[in-house]
């Protein structure tokens, strides 16, 4: 087993120990392993989106903080203090974690009513009844359901059913908390808005938070931070801005929607700009980068990074290509297009600009800045 002395200290010049600190951490179906060697920091009142495909390990990396699975090697301290260490046979029970946690099934009392199911933890722990009604009423304000107190759980909406999950895991006052998919069993527009309210509601409180989703723009829209995982394993780590901006391998970029991505091979190095010749057609296209000739790279290209225009619009620099508009949706704040260079090579394409839509079969100048080109190696 790797040994974890290394990682006891504190990091020197970081004031903030972080909140949640996971080393090592293994966690194993039978042979399947679903949490690979991970490492991560949260730091205190920030909200950490774990971010990534179909059985990537998310969810097991959710259990074994909140200590419903035991993960065969790692240490995970919360705040400081030990929860698990394999190598010391420590493991504190869930209930003493200091741990909330909101999943997808709203996992509410249909038979009780909105307070019922928000006192139930409180109750539980035999407070005093005014400071039972006290908190309650808090937290049902803090979701929005003050006035739904006495309605019977089994009425309510979905969204409402999983602000009562969340007024419920809240009214704890956890040190964290852990949230896996908790709005995909709900519509489009609910979801959206429900959103914004989640993350209203996590930073008056202040808590930190783990959010898992599949989903990349909920995890960009939520996220102070976002760690793609892959393979139970995180690949990248960072704000949702330098994230979208600075993929670092093809898996990060295509998972969060950057749908540019050609293969090709650096044909050329000069001063600081590569030209890539794109797989399978004559197109190069230069970037900012400081590859050697003939290395086999991914071109990557936000759709919002590409310009299109009239051929007859003057433009200068860059790369500029030939191309036939193929497909024109107009999503009302934007409009997508995808664009046909040559046989190979298609541009995604978000413009905000009304100033001219084009249609289907018009012939347009593409344009990219060599700086938004980012060549990637995997
Ligand atoms: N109870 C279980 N028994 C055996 N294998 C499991 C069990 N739960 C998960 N696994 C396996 O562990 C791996 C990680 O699963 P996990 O549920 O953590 O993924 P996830 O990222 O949460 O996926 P999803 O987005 O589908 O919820 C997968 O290979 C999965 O098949
Ligand atoms: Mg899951």
């Amino acid at each position: 087993m790797t040994s974890t002395a290394a990682h006891e200290a504190p990091v020197a010049g970081e004031d903030a120990v972080a909140e949640i600190e996971i080393r090592n951490l293994t966690m194993k179906y039978g042979d399947t392993v679903a949490v690979n060697d991970l490492d991560l920091d949260m730091n205190s009142g920030e909200m950490l989106v774990l971010l990534g495909p179909s059985g990537c390990g998310k969810t097991s990396t959710m259990r074994s903080i909140v200590g419903l699975e035991t993960p065969s090697q790692g240490v995970i301290r919360i705040a400081g203090k030990t929860m698990f260490d394999s190598a010391k046979g420590v493991s504190v029970p869930p209930d003493k974690r200091g741990i909330g946690m909101v999943f997808q099934s709203y996992a509410i009392w249909p038979h009780k009513t909105v307070f019922q199911n928000v006192a139930f933890p409180l109750r539980m722990q035999r407070l005093p009844r005014t400071e039972i009604r006290e908190r309650t009423e808090e937290m049902l304000e803090t979701v929005g359901l003050k006035d739904e107190g006495s309605r019977g759980a089994s009425l309510l909406s979905g969204g409402q059913m999983q602000r009562v999950a969340l007024a419920r895991s809240l009214v704890m006052r956890p040190r964290v908390l852990l949230l896996d998919e908790p709005l995909s069993n709900l519509d489009a527009k609910l979801r959206d808005r429900l959103r914004f309210e989640l993350k209203d509601i996590q930073q008056q409180i202040g808590v930190t938070s783990v959010y898992v989703t599949h989903d990349q723009s909920e995890a960009l829209a939520l996220a102070d931070r976002v760690a793609v995982m892959r393979e139970g394993e995180v690949m990248q780590l960072g704000e949702p801005m330098s994230l979208y901006d600075r993929p670092q391998t093809r898996f990060v970029a295509d998972f969060l929607g950057v749908t540019n991505l050609f293969p090709g091979q650096v044909a050329s190095s000069d001063g600081g700009v590569n030209t890539v010749r794109l797989d399978g057609c004559d197109t190069e296209v230069a970037a900012v980068a400081d590859r050697p000739a003939g290395a086999e790279v991914s071109v990557c290209v936000r759709p919002d990074a590409v310009t299109i225009d009239d051929p007859a619009a003057p433009r200068s620099g860059g790369n500029r290509f030939s191309g036939v508009v193929h497909a024109s949706s107009f999503l009302g704040t934007h409009v997508r297009y995808r664009i046909d260079v040559d046989d190979a090579v298609s541009f995604d394409v978000v413009t905000f600009s009304r100033r001219k839509i084009f249609a289907r079969g018009d012939t347009v100048t593409v344009s990219v800045d060599p700086a938004d080109v980012r060549l990637l190696s995997e």
